[in-house]
């Protein structure tokens, strides 16, 4: 970037926010445009509320589009950021399937994501995602997978986790169940991924530790890259090397050796077998460089990691103030050890978590009210009209917001935003909800592919926990926060004390 471009910013950014200061000292002078939605002025479009709201941003939002008829706003802030976000199921089966193609995740999100994610799944178009996705849906498509990832969240349960929890219990410390779930999904997305265990669960915890928090701050620090006022700052300090860019760097540099040697240690391995592990089968093609399997093994690590730790961080945050919920669970699981001749302490094979409907339904609940993925944007690649009727423009983005839905009285209605997992059940069993209106794995052709395997783990964990432990919450009147990253942590992880239950509760 050259001295006039940087300069011309500054000035842009200076004029914005005097122009916001001024707005909000003088009350009288603000015009926004519209009644409903967002209150775009003129000339800054949405910022001073933005600047306003930015800490809260997926609260001030969901607010918004439950004022919204349609539940769809336009947003507009200085730097051409301009788009609409929505919580409408049409508007996203139009996006996410009907009109697929012009909906493509985009420039901008792909530039801001590329220093962390190259061209791996998550950020990529075209044909370099086709390639990916075809790939790993054949992988994920064989039964193989769905055993091997079965065996490995079992032996991660029996030999690290309850080990881990016991010790916990013997010694009445408090321990951050969020912090032990990231490392138990890291372990396992290693090992069904790229046959590699980490064995970051093991011991004392320090195996594995530095990629892990070199993992967080990536992830953290690259999505706050969109929420930047003068959204080309981020440049002039990567530019600079400075603050929060110098950061980024380090933290990639770290998670760049570590997926370095995590393929080099398949390389050299080199078994001959194509398709042990998807890993192997992205190896066995000669035309893939270091770099672009590097990238993959980092979406895929994202996907595994943080995904089903954040869903079962808030499933057993809720489960803590509902103790009629969590005696439903037991006595579910209950019901299927008699039923299989089981005791407490064995684990569960498919068939008897396929069987765990009310347990499916109190972690769907969960993925419903704090969903992993809140917010997911695409770009308009010609001018559309939206089922609603809303104009996108060529270049906007399109958001869609999975947390505001699980909001909306419209959707939910008046109870929406109760922890219910009875909404879900059905004559017995837990119903399958319409993907669009409830996007929490997405939908259409770029559908999670991890949703069954994400279900398998979470239940296995969520059983075995639930029947031996009670999980009591050191902060349970405080609501918690979370961490606006690309997922949605819980801000200070959640502490809990654990105690072993007596048998005689459990039987
Ligand atoms: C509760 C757990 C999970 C949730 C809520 C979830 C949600 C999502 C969402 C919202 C997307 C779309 C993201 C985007 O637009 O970029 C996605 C994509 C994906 N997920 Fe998951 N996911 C979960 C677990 C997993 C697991 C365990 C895996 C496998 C290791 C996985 C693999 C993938 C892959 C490969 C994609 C990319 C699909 C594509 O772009 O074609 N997910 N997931």
């Amino acid at each position: 970037m050259d001295f006039f471009s940087l300069q011309s910013l500054l000035l842009f950014f200076l004029l914005s926010l005097s122009l916001c200061l001024y707005l909000n000292l003088h009350p009288s002078k603000k015009k926004p445009i519209y009644r409903t939605g967002f209150k775009i002025y003129p000339l800054v479009g949405a910022l001073p509320e933005f600047l306003k709201n930015r800490h809260r941003f997926l609260d001030w939002t969901t607010d918004v589009l439950a004022s919204c008829p349609t539940s769809t706003t336009v947003f507009r802030r200085p730097g051409k950021v301009q788009g609409i976000i929505t919580a409408n199921p049409l508007n996203i089966e139009h996006m996410l399937k009907n009109n697929f193609e012009n909906y493509p995740k985009g420039e901008r999100v792909l530039f801001l994501l590329e220093d962390f994610l190259g061209q791996g799944i998550f950020n990529s178009d075209g044909n370099i995602w086709k390639v990916q996705r075809k790939t790993a849906s054949h992988e994920f498509n064989t039964k193989s997978l769905r055993n091997f990832a079965m065996q490995s969240a079992k032996e991660e349960i029996q030999t690290r986790l309850i080990p881990l929890l016991k010790k916990a219990a013997e010694m009445n410390h408090p321990i951050d169940v969020q912090e032990i779930l990231e490392r138990f999904a890291f372990d396992n997305v290693c090992k069904v991924a790229f046959n590699v265990d980490p064995a970051c669960l093991d011991g004392d915890g320090t195996s594995g530790w530095e990629f892990m928090r070199a993992f967080e701050d990536a992830a953290t620090l690259s999505s706050r890259r969109f929420m930047y006022v003068v959204p080309f700052l981020w440049r002039i300090k990567k530019l600079l090397n400075i603050g929060s860019e110098r950061r980024l760097k380090e933290s990639i540099s770290t998670v760049h050796d570590f997926a370095e040697k995590i393929i080099r240690s398949r390389i050299e391995e080199n078994t001959g077998e194509k398709d042990t592990d998807l890993l192997s089968r992205f190896i066995a093609n000669d035309e893939n460089s270091m770099e672009f399997l590097r990238d993959i093994v980092i979406s895929f690590i994202l996907a595994g990691r943080d995904t089903t730790s954040s869903a079962l961080t808030w499933f057993f945050w809720l489960l803590s103030s509902r103790p009629d919920v969590e005696r439903n669970i037991l006595n579910e699981l209950k019901s299927i050890r008699t039923r299989y001749g089981k005791v407490i302490g064995d684990t569960y094979n498919l068939d008897e978590i396929r069987e765990m409907h009310y347990l499916h339904a109190a972690i769907s609940e969960a993925l419903r009210l704090y969903p992993p993925v809140p917010l997911d944007t695409k770009a308009c690649r010609e001018d559309d009209i939206m089922p609603d009727g809303t104009f996108v423009g060529k270049g906007w983005f399109v958001t869609y917001h999975t947390y505001a839905m699980g909001r909306m009285e419209t959707l939910w209605g008046k109870d929406c935003r109760e922890y219910s997992p009875e909404r879900w059940m059905e004559n017995g069993t837990c119903r399958r909800e319409n993907p669009f209106r409830f996007p929490v794995f997405h939908a259409g052709p770029r559908m999670c592919l991890g949703k069954d395997m994400a279900y398998i783990q979470m239940k296995s964990i969520a059983a075995s926990v639930v029947e031996r432990f009670e999980m009591d919450v050191v902060d349970k009147d405080t609501c918690p926060g979370h961490v606006m990253s690309l997922t949605l942590r819980m801000k200070g992880g959640l502490r809990v004390r654990v105690k072993e239950r007596c048998a005689d509760v459990v039987d």
